[in-house]
Protein backbone atom coordinates (compact mmCIF):
# COMPACT_ATOMS: atom_id res chain seq x y z
CA UNK A 1 0.00 0.00 0.00
CA UNK A 2 0.87 3.63 -0.97
CA UNK A 3 -1.17 5.78 0.92
CA UNK A 4 -3.90 4.63 3.23
CA UNK A 5 -6.09 7.42 2.68
CA UNK A 6 -8.63 6.96 5.57
CA UNK A 7 -5.66 7.90 8.14
CA UNK A 8 -3.34 10.32 5.76
CA UNK A 9 -2.89 13.79 6.28
CA UNK A 10 -2.89 15.34 2.64
CA UNK A 11 -1.77 18.46 1.34
CA UNK A 12 -4.80 18.65 -1.84
CA UNK A 13 -3.25 21.83 -4.32
CA UNK A 14 -5.95 23.63 -5.95
CA UNK A 15 -8.50 21.94 -3.90
CA UNK A 16 -10.82 24.63 -4.48
CA UNK A 17 -10.97 24.01 -8.29
CA UNK A 18 -13.08 21.94 -10.14
CA UNK A 19 -11.19 18.27 -9.59
CA UNK A 20 -9.62 18.85 -6.52
CA UNK A 21 -12.66 20.05 -4.48
CA UNK A 22 -14.45 17.07 -5.70
CA UNK A 23 -11.45 14.55 -4.38
CA UNK A 24 -11.83 16.48 -1.17
CA UNK A 25 -15.61 15.90 -0.64
CA UNK A 26 -15.27 12.89 -1.54
CA UNK A 27 -12.73 12.22 1.32
CA UNK A 28 -14.59 14.42 3.94
CA UNK A 29 -17.97 12.65 3.02
CA UNK A 30 -16.60 9.05 3.80
CA UNK A 31 -17.43 8.48 7.68
CA UNK A 32 -13.87 6.63 7.84
CA UNK A 33 -11.76 9.32 7.16
CA UNK A 34 -9.92 10.00 10.05
CA UNK A 35 -6.83 11.92 8.43
CA UNK A 36 -6.75 15.63 7.33
CA UNK A 37 -6.93 17.57 4.21
CA UNK A 38 -4.97 20.90 3.84
CA UNK A 39 -6.02 22.63 0.81
CA UNK A 40 -3.86 24.55 -0.44
CA UNK A 41 -5.50 27.10 -3.04
CA UNK A 42 -4.92 30.76 -4.18
CA UNK A 43 -8.04 31.17 -5.28
CA UNK A 44 -7.45 32.60 -8.80
CA UNK A 45 -10.28 32.64 -11.32
CA UNK A 46 -11.90 29.36 -11.30
CA UNK A 47 -11.21 28.41 -7.58
CA UNK A 48 -14.59 28.67 -5.71
CA UNK A 49 -14.88 27.65 -2.13
CA UNK A 50 -18.62 27.61 -2.32
CA UNK A 51 -17.48 24.36 -3.62
CA UNK A 52 -16.83 22.78 -0.08
CA UNK A 53 -18.65 25.27 1.80
CA UNK A 54 -20.49 22.58 3.66
CA UNK A 55 -17.05 21.26 5.78
CA UNK A 56 -15.55 24.79 6.47
CA UNK A 57 -16.48 23.71 10.32
CA UNK A 58 -15.00 20.09 9.71
CA UNK A 59 -12.17 19.39 12.30
CA UNK A 60 -10.25 17.41 9.88
CA UNK A 61 -9.99 20.13 7.01
CA UNK A 62 -7.33 23.53 6.67
CA UNK A 63 -8.28 25.65 3.71
CA UNK A 64 -4.81 27.94 3.16
CA UNK A 65 -5.38 30.48 0.67
CA UNK A 66 -1.29 30.85 -0.90
CA UNK A 67 0.34 30.46 -4.09
CA UNK A 68 2.06 26.45 -4.49
CA UNK A 69 4.88 29.00 -5.89
CA UNK A 70 4.91 29.50 -2.13
CA UNK A 71 8.04 27.32 -1.39
CA UNK A 72 8.38 28.11 2.62
CA UNK A 73 4.72 28.06 2.88
CA UNK A 74 4.75 24.64 1.25
CA UNK A 75 7.78 23.88 3.29
CA UNK A 76 5.74 24.85 6.58
CA UNK A 77 2.57 22.97 5.63
CA UNK A 78 4.26 19.71 4.92
CA UNK A 79 6.34 20.36 8.86
CA UNK A 80 3.19 21.30 10.88
CA UNK A 81 0.50 19.86 9.57
CA UNK A 82 2.37 16.21 9.10
CA UNK A 83 1.91 15.65 5.70
CA UNK A 84 1.90 12.12 4.55
CA UNK A 85 1.05 13.08 0.74
CA UNK A 86 0.35 15.79 -1.68
CA UNK A 87 -2.22 15.43 -4.21
CA UNK A 88 -1.55 18.16 -6.89
CA UNK A 89 -4.39 19.33 -8.35
CA UNK A 90 -3.58 22.99 -8.93
CA UNK A 91 -2.53 24.06 -12.30
CA UNK A 92 -3.87 26.22 -15.57
CA UNK A 93 -6.48 24.19 -17.53
CA UNK A 94 -7.76 25.62 -20.31
CA UNK A 95 -6.52 25.20 -23.74
CA UNK A 96 -7.70 28.20 -25.21
CA UNK A 97 -6.80 30.59 -22.55
CA UNK A 98 -3.33 28.73 -23.18
CA UNK A 99 -3.52 30.05 -26.63
CA UNK A 100 -4.10 33.58 -26.19
CA UNK A 101 -1.50 33.58 -23.25
CA UNK A 102 0.98 31.22 -22.08
CA UNK A 103 2.78 33.11 -19.50
CA UNK A 104 0.53 31.66 -16.35
CA UNK A 105 0.84 27.91 -17.58
CA UNK A 106 4.37 27.93 -17.41
CA UNK A 107 4.33 29.88 -13.79
CA UNK A 108 1.62 27.57 -12.06
CA UNK A 109 1.98 24.21 -14.30
CA UNK A 110 5.82 24.16 -14.49
CA UNK A 111 7.43 26.49 -11.98
CA UNK A 112 4.31 25.75 -9.19
CA UNK A 113 5.11 22.00 -9.97
CA UNK A 114 9.05 21.98 -9.31
CA UNK A 115 8.55 24.07 -6.62
CA UNK A 116 6.41 21.81 -4.57
CA UNK A 117 8.97 19.04 -5.56
CA UNK A 118 11.58 21.00 -4.14
CA UNK A 119 9.15 21.19 -1.13
CA UNK A 120 9.32 17.47 -0.82
CA UNK A 121 13.33 17.10 -1.26
CA UNK A 122 13.43 18.79 2.41
CA UNK A 123 10.77 15.84 3.71
CA UNK A 124 11.08 13.00 1.74
CA UNK A 125 8.85 11.09 3.36
CA UNK A 126 5.72 12.82 1.86
CA UNK A 127 4.49 10.85 -1.43
CA UNK A 128 3.77 13.25 -4.25
CA UNK A 129 0.85 12.41 -6.96
CA UNK A 130 0.44 14.77 -9.99
CA UNK A 131 -2.61 14.97 -11.53
CA UNK A 132 -2.20 15.63 -15.64
CA UNK A 133 -3.43 14.99 -18.73
CA UNK A 134 -4.14 12.61 -21.94
CA UNK A 135 -3.18 15.98 -24.02
CA UNK A 136 0.35 15.23 -23.13
CA UNK A 137 0.33 12.40 -25.85
CA UNK A 138 -1.00 14.44 -28.44
CA UNK A 139 -3.65 13.75 -30.65
CA UNK A 140 -5.34 10.35 -32.43
CA UNK A 141 -7.05 9.77 -35.94
CA UNK A 142 -10.06 8.21 -36.05
CA UNK A 143 -8.65 5.22 -34.54
CA UNK A 144 -6.07 3.68 -31.82
CA UNK A 145 -5.48 4.73 -28.26
CA UNK A 146 -2.56 5.86 -26.22
CA UNK A 147 -1.21 3.75 -23.38
CA UNK A 148 0.96 5.11 -20.53
CA UNK A 149 4.37 4.02 -22.81
CA UNK A 150 2.75 6.28 -25.65
CA UNK A 151 4.84 9.16 -26.76
CA UNK A 152 4.92 12.34 -25.31
CA UNK A 153 3.23 15.09 -28.27
CA UNK A 154 2.14 17.82 -27.11
CA UNK A 155 0.35 20.31 -29.23
CA UNK A 156 -1.39 23.38 -27.23
CA UNK A 157 0.79 25.46 -24.77
CA UNK A 158 -1.45 24.08 -22.23
CA UNK A 159 -0.26 20.61 -22.90
CA UNK A 160 3.27 21.16 -23.70
CA UNK A 161 3.10 22.95 -20.06
CA UNK A 162 1.76 19.49 -18.45
CA UNK A 163 4.31 17.33 -20.07
CA UNK A 164 7.35 19.58 -18.92
CA UNK A 165 5.83 19.17 -15.27
CA UNK A 166 5.29 15.57 -15.88
CA UNK A 167 8.80 15.22 -16.73
CA UNK A 168 9.56 17.31 -13.54
CA UNK A 169 7.67 14.62 -11.28
CA UNK A 170 9.66 11.71 -13.17
CA UNK A 171 13.30 13.58 -13.27
CA UNK A 172 13.14 14.36 -9.09
CA UNK A 173 11.55 10.96 -8.66
CA UNK A 174 14.55 9.62 -10.63
CA UNK A 175 17.02 11.96 -9.20
CA UNK A 176 16.19 12.55 -5.52
CA UNK A 177 14.19 9.58 -4.67
CA UNK A 178 10.69 10.99 -4.05
CA UNK A 179 8.04 8.45 -4.61
CA UNK A 180 5.70 9.68 -6.80
CA UNK A 181 3.14 8.53 -9.07
CA UNK A 182 1.48 10.41 -12.40
CA UNK A 183 -2.13 10.26 -13.60
CA UNK A 184 -3.29 11.49 -17.12
CA UNK A 185 -6.80 12.20 -17.05
CA UNK A 186 -9.46 12.60 -19.89
CA UNK A 187 -12.15 15.11 -20.13
CA UNK A 188 -13.57 15.49 -16.85
CA UNK A 189 -16.95 16.85 -16.52
CA UNK A 190 -19.67 17.10 -13.75
CA UNK A 191 -20.74 19.82 -11.09
CA UNK A 192 -18.45 22.60 -10.02
CA UNK A 193 -17.08 22.83 -13.22
CA UNK A 194 -15.91 26.42 -14.57
CA UNK A 195 -18.45 27.41 -17.22
CA UNK A 196 -15.41 27.86 -19.97
CA UNK A 197 -15.09 23.85 -20.61
CA UNK A 198 -17.35 22.47 -23.03
CA UNK A 199 -20.02 21.22 -21.14
CA UNK A 200 -20.87 23.80 -18.62
CA UNK A 201 -20.46 26.19 -21.54
CA UNK A 202 -22.95 25.00 -23.20
CA UNK A 203 -25.73 24.48 -20.42
CA UNK A 204 -24.71 28.21 -19.65
CA UNK A 205 -25.91 29.51 -22.92
CA UNK A 206 -28.74 27.42 -23.01
CA UNK A 207 -29.95 28.82 -19.82
CA UNK A 208 -29.71 32.48 -21.62
CA UNK A 209 -30.28 31.18 -25.09
CA UNK A 210 -27.24 32.14 -26.21
CA UNK A 211 -25.04 31.21 -29.28
CA UNK A 212 -23.50 27.63 -28.62
CA UNK A 213 -20.54 27.99 -30.48
CA UNK A 214 -18.53 24.56 -32.06
CA UNK A 215 -15.13 24.95 -33.14
CA UNK A 216 -14.63 23.82 -36.62
CA UNK A 217 -17.66 20.93 -37.77
CA UNK A 218 -18.07 19.71 -34.16
CA UNK A 219 -16.60 16.49 -35.21
CA UNK A 220 -13.49 16.56 -32.85
CA UNK A 221 -13.95 13.10 -30.19
CA UNK A 222 -13.35 13.55 -26.43
CA UNK A 223 -13.61 10.25 -23.97
CA UNK A 224 -15.75 12.23 -20.89
CA UNK A 225 -15.01 11.08 -17.26
CA UNK A 226 -17.49 11.88 -14.42
CA UNK A 227 -15.79 14.13 -11.93
CA UNK A 228 -16.66 11.49 -9.00
CA UNK A 229 -15.00 8.74 -11.09
CA UNK A 230 -12.36 10.68 -11.52
CA UNK A 231 -11.52 11.09 -7.77
CA UNK A 232 -12.17 7.64 -7.18
CA UNK A 233 -9.43 6.64 -9.47
CA UNK A 234 -7.45 8.74 -8.07
CA UNK A 235 -7.76 7.21 -4.59
CA UNK A 236 -7.12 3.57 -5.47
CA UNK A 237 -3.85 4.51 -7.24
CA UNK A 238 -2.82 6.18 -3.61
CA UNK A 239 -3.83 3.35 -2.07
CA UNK A 240 -3.17 0.49 -4.43
CA UNK A 241 -0.81 2.27 -7.10
CA UNK A 242 3.17 1.75 -7.40
CA UNK A 243 5.42 4.23 -6.62
CA UNK A 244 7.18 6.05 -10.04
CA UNK A 245 4.09 4.67 -11.77
CA UNK A 246 1.90 6.68 -14.50
CA UNK A 247 -1.81 5.80 -14.86
CA UNK A 248 -4.04 6.45 -17.40
CA UNK A 249 -7.71 7.41 -16.23
CA UNK A 250 -10.31 7.24 -18.82
CA UNK A 251 -13.77 6.02 -19.35
CA UNK A 252 -14.23 4.80 -23.01
CA UNK A 253 -17.45 6.76 -23.85
CA UNK A 254 -16.41 8.47 -26.93
CA UNK A 255 -18.24 10.89 -28.50
CA UNK A 256 -17.94 13.91 -30.99
CA UNK A 257 -18.18 17.71 -29.84
CA UNK A 258 -21.59 17.69 -32.02
CA UNK A 259 -23.24 14.41 -30.53
CA UNK A 260 -22.56 15.96 -26.90
CA UNK A 261 -24.12 18.94 -27.45
CA UNK A 262 -27.20 17.33 -28.79
CA UNK A 263 -27.08 15.08 -26.21
CA UNK A 264 -27.14 17.94 -23.48
CA UNK A 265 -29.78 20.10 -25.52
CA UNK A 266 -31.83 16.62 -25.04
CA UNK A 267 -31.60 16.01 -21.99
CA UNK A 268 -31.86 19.95 -20.94
CA UNK A 269 -34.96 20.31 -23.01
CA UNK A 270 -36.67 17.27 -21.40
CA UNK A 271 -35.28 18.86 -17.78
CA UNK A 272 -37.01 22.70 -18.41
CA UNK A 273 -39.85 21.30 -20.81
CA UNK A 274 -38.42 23.08 -23.71
CA UNK A 275 -38.21 22.81 -27.77
CA UNK A 276 -35.15 20.35 -28.84
CA UNK A 277 -35.39 21.91 -32.15
CA UNK A 278 -35.41 25.69 -31.33
CA UNK A 279 -32.47 24.62 -28.62
CA UNK A 280 -30.95 22.87 -31.59
CA UNK A 281 -30.56 26.33 -33.96
CA UNK A 282 -28.27 27.83 -31.33
CA UNK A 283 -25.82 25.24 -32.72
CA UNK A 284 -23.57 27.84 -34.56
CA UNK A 285 -19.98 26.51 -36.34
CA UNK A 286 -16.96 29.07 -35.79
CA UNK A 287 -13.74 28.75 -36.60
CA UNK A 288 -11.88 26.26 -35.33
CA UNK A 289 -9.03 26.28 -32.26
CA UNK A 290 -5.51 26.55 -33.69
CA UNK A 291 -4.02 23.10 -33.39
CA UNK A 292 -7.03 21.28 -32.61
CA UNK A 293 -6.54 18.21 -31.59
CA UNK A 294 -8.87 15.45 -33.31
CA UNK A 295 -9.39 12.87 -30.81
CA UNK A 296 -8.31 11.64 -27.52
CA UNK A 297 -8.15 8.18 -26.23
CA UNK A 298 -6.73 6.11 -23.67
CA UNK A 299 -6.34 2.71 -22.93
CA UNK A 300 -7.07 1.96 -19.20
CA UNK A 301 -6.30 -1.90 -18.73
CA UNK A 302 -3.48 -0.76 -16.48
CA UNK A 303 -5.54 1.01 -13.94
CA UNK A 304 -8.22 -1.50 -14.26
CA UNK A 305 -5.28 -4.29 -13.78
CA UNK A 306 -3.52 -2.93 -10.84
CA UNK A 307 -5.70 -0.53 -8.76
CA UNK A 308 -8.76 -2.18 -9.63
CA UNK A 309 -10.74 1.33 -11.05
CA UNK A 310 -13.67 0.59 -13.03
CA UNK A 311 -15.65 3.75 -14.19
CA UNK A 312 -19.52 4.00 -12.46
CA UNK A 313 -20.76 6.67 -14.40
CA UNK A 314 -22.01 6.26 -18.05
CA UNK A 315 -21.84 9.51 -19.90
CA UNK A 316 -25.83 9.84 -20.23
CA UNK A 317 -26.49 9.46 -16.70
CA UNK A 318 -23.41 11.56 -15.79
CA UNK A 319 -24.46 14.18 -18.12
CA UNK A 320 -27.87 14.13 -16.68
CA UNK A 321 -26.63 14.59 -13.14
CA UNK A 322 -24.63 17.75 -14.52
CA UNK A 323 -27.30 19.07 -16.65
CA UNK A 324 -29.14 19.05 -13.12
CA UNK A 325 -26.84 20.39 -10.76
CA UNK A 326 -26.77 23.73 -13.30
CA UNK A 327 -30.22 24.05 -12.99
CA UNK A 328 -30.64 23.09 -9.48
CA UNK A 329 -27.50 25.42 -8.46
CA UNK A 330 -28.30 28.91 -10.36
CA UNK A 331 -26.46 31.14 -6.98
CA UNK A 332 -23.31 29.09 -7.60
CA UNK A 333 -23.49 30.11 -11.39
CA UNK A 334 -24.68 33.53 -11.17
CA UNK A 335 -21.65 33.93 -8.63
CA UNK A 336 -19.08 32.98 -11.67
CA UNK A 337 -20.71 34.88 -14.17
CA UNK A 338 -19.20 38.03 -13.63
CA UNK A 339 -17.73 40.45 -15.48
CA UNK A 340 -14.04 38.74 -16.15
CA UNK A 341 -16.30 35.80 -17.06
CA UNK A 342 -18.19 37.97 -19.89
CA UNK A 343 -15.29 39.93 -20.96
CA UNK A 344 -13.73 36.39 -21.21
CA UNK A 345 -16.65 35.26 -23.53
CA UNK A 346 -16.87 37.99 -25.43
CA UNK A 347 -12.72 38.04 -26.50
CA UNK A 348 -13.23 34.27 -27.60
CA UNK A 349 -16.42 34.39 -28.99
CA UNK A 350 -17.36 36.56 -32.08
CA UNK A 351 -20.77 34.57 -32.28
CA UNK A 352 -21.61 35.29 -28.69
CA UNK A 353 -20.93 39.05 -28.41
O1 LIG B 1 -8.40 15.76 -22.22
C1 LIG B 1 -8.22 16.31 -20.96
C2 LIG B 1 -8.28 17.80 -21.08
O2 LIG B 1 -9.59 18.14 -21.39
C3 LIG B 1 -7.82 18.53 -19.83
O3 LIG B 1 -6.50 18.25 -19.56
C4 LIG B 1 -7.98 20.02 -20.04
O4 LIG B 1 -7.61 20.71 -18.88
C5 LIG B 1 -9.40 20.33 -20.39
O5 LIG B 1 -9.52 21.70 -20.68
C6 LIG B 1 -9.87 19.49 -21.56
O6 LIG B 1 -9.34 19.97 -22.80
P1 LIG B 1 -10.28 20.16 -24.07
O7 LIG B 1 -9.68 21.19 -24.93
O8 LIG B 1 -10.60 18.86 -24.70
O9 LIG B 1 -11.63 20.68 -23.31
P2 LIG B 1 -12.67 21.82 -23.70
O10 LIG B 1 -13.82 21.65 -22.78
O11 LIG B 1 -12.04 23.15 -23.80
O12 LIG B 1 -13.13 21.39 -25.16
C7 LIG B 1 -13.69 20.13 -25.42
C8 LIG B 1 -13.89 20.02 -26.92
O13 LIG B 1 -14.90 20.95 -27.31
C9 LIG B 1 -12.67 20.40 -27.73
O14 LIG B 1 -12.64 19.59 -28.91
C10 LIG B 1 -12.89 21.85 -28.12
C11 LIG B 1 -14.40 21.90 -28.26
N1 LIG B 1 -15.04 23.19 -27.94
C12 LIG B 1 -14.79 23.73 -26.71
C13 LIG B 1 -15.38 24.92 -26.34
C14 LIG B 1 -15.09 25.54 -24.99
C15 LIG B 1 -15.92 23.78 -28.83
O15 LIG B 1 -16.17 23.27 -29.94
N2 LIG B 1 -16.50 24.96 -28.46
C16 LIG B 1 -16.26 25.56 -27.26
O16 LIG B 1 -16.83 26.63 -26.99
Amino acid sequence: MLIDTSRANLLITGGAGFMGSCFIRQLLKDPLFTGKVVNLDALTYSGNLDNLKVFEEDPRYLFVKDNILNQNLVEKLLFEEKIDAIVHFAAETHVDRSISDASAFMQTNVLGTTSLLEAVRKYPHVHFHHISTDEVYGALGDTGSFSEDSSYLPNSPYAASKAASDHFVRAYGKTYGISTTISHAGNNYGPCQYPEKLIPFIVTQLLKKGALPLYGKGDNVRDWLFVEDHANAVRLILEKGRSSEVYNIASSQEITNLGLTKLIIKLFARKTNSDIEELESLITFVEDRPGHDFRYSMNTSKIANEVGFVPKYALQEGLSETVSWYLENTSWLKNVLNEEYDTWVESQYEACK
